[in-house]
């Protein structure tokens, strides 16, 4: 097949939009070229010629004669405005938005069958690494049981520097947001709503059920402790922020929480920034995949890799997902297949026990108090660790078993 010339109107030059302008350039072979980028800023000083850029939004989407619309903004609204006005015009998208993925997918998926166009997101999930593609194309039709991952560079930077500098998780966070490592609001990071996006995005390509953000239970790590790390530590164990979508029996469990791993476990070894996925299925077993999950030019080469896709014309073939379409052409509410009731061994501290009120404890294994530091190990109903979700005032410090 003869490969189209691609025109791109691009959203964004931020981290990731300059990102690609920089991959694009030293790209050989790929015809494509950016013709117009809109960005917010008016006073900001680019680092390209004035007559490339635009601060309306319209000079894009009406523009004619774009191939495709390549939108790396930082807001979610706005660029699900965006995307949603340019399918419908006709145009395909690639974006690395997972947090406009995840709140949006089924209605982001009926407009690319009514408009029969393409939205695809490589450098949502994993940054460098081709995950999303890999579980369309090459597992489509493995029976796969499990997808477990590092997804947040933030968060597996800051827990390798607390490990390695035995620092507290304040001092660290500090200096990662000077180094450029954490948002100035890190909390969409830190407290894994943005590995949550990405469990739900893999979940999708994986297994082909679509949940809505609030069905997925997060929690990160926000209220860690140097002493975590210590009982890890001492115990030969490392905490890992940690994606899980696995299927138990025939219902799945899909969640984000921090997890203790061994030396035996791939992840052990994923420091500082990168990120790790592993994929398990029946036939093809445990494989790994490990690269930058994040920054300028791995994430850069993601939508890079997109955009040359598109030029084949590429579209996802949502395969697993198509066989739970019903009949009047809707997805079926994945959270009919999601398991809630079941017993998680978790290591929780906690500064007053009434802070364990709102969990649902089972039987506790180990229990410890001292005047600096108290946690239990205990197995907790899943369920209610919902009554803990999205409080920022909750100062418990989970960690999977
Ligand atoms: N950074 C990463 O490593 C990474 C990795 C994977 C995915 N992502 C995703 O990629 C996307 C971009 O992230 P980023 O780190 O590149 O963000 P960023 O560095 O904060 O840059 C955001 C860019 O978006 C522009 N912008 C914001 N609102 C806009 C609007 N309404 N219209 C037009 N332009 C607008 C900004 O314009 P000004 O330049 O004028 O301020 C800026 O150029 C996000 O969805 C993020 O989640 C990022």
């Amino acid at each position: 097949m003869e490969n189209k010339n691609i025109t791109i109107g691009l959203f964004g030059f931020g981290c990731v939009g300059q990102g690609l302008y920089d991959v694009l350039n030293h790209s050989q072979g790929l015809k494509a070229n950016i013709e117009k980028i809109c960005v917010k800023d008016r006073n900001k000083k680019r680092k390209i010629a004035d007559e490339f850029f635009t601060f309306d939004k319209e000079e894009i989407l009406q523009r004619n004669g774009l191939n495709v619309i390549v939108e790396l903004i930082d807001n979610a609204d706005e660029a699900f405005a965006i995307v949603k006005q340019a399918m419908n015009n006709g145009v395909s998208v690639v974006t690395a938005n997972k947090k406009m993925l995840a709140e949006n997918f089924s209605e982001l998926y009926h407009l690319q069958v009514k408009n029969n166009v393409a939205l695809i997101y490589e450098g949502s999930a994993g940054g460098s690494i081709p995950i999303i593609r890999n579980l369309e194309e090459y597992y489509d039709n493995e029976l796969l049981s499990s997808i477990k991952g590092i997804l947040n560079g933030t968060c597996n930077y800051i827990l390798t520097r607390m490990e390695l500098e035995n620092k507290d998780y304040l001092d660290v966070l500090k200096d990662a947001q000077l180094n450029g490592f954490a948002e100035s609001d890190p909390w969409l990071d830190v407290a894994a709503f943005d590995t949550k996006f990405k469990a739900l995005l893999l979940t999708v390509h994986a297994f082909g059920i679509v949940l809505n953000p609030d069905d997925i239970f997060n929690t990160g790590i926000q209220n860690i402790s140097y002493d975590d790390i210590l009982y890890a530590k001492q115990r030969g164990l490392r905490i890992k922020m940690l994606a899980v979508s696995h299927k138990v029996g025939d219902k799945f469990r899909v969640y984000a929480i921090p997890h203790f791993v061994d030396r035996n476990s791939e992840l052990y070894n994923v420091s500082y920034e990168y990120n790790a996925v592993e994929v398990e299925g029946a036939y093809s077993c445990k494989q790994t995949f490990v690269g930058k999950g994040a920054g300028s030019h791995p994430t850069g080469s993601a939508v890079l890799s997109d955009i040359s896709a598109l030029t084949y014309d590429y579209k996802y073939g949502y395969k697993k997902l198509k066989k739970l379409i019903n009949g009047s052409g809707n997805i079926e509410p994945g959270k009919a297949q999601i398991e809630y009731d079941f017993p998680i061994k978790l290591y929780i501290r906690f500064q007053d026990g009434e802070q364990l009120n709102d969990l649902e404890i089972i039987s506790v294994e180990e229990e410890f108090k001292s005047a600096g530091t108290n946690y239990i190990i205990a197995n907790v109903n899943f369920n209610s660790l919902f009554n803990i979700y999205n409080k920022r005032e909750n100062k418990l410090f989970i960690c999977a078993i």
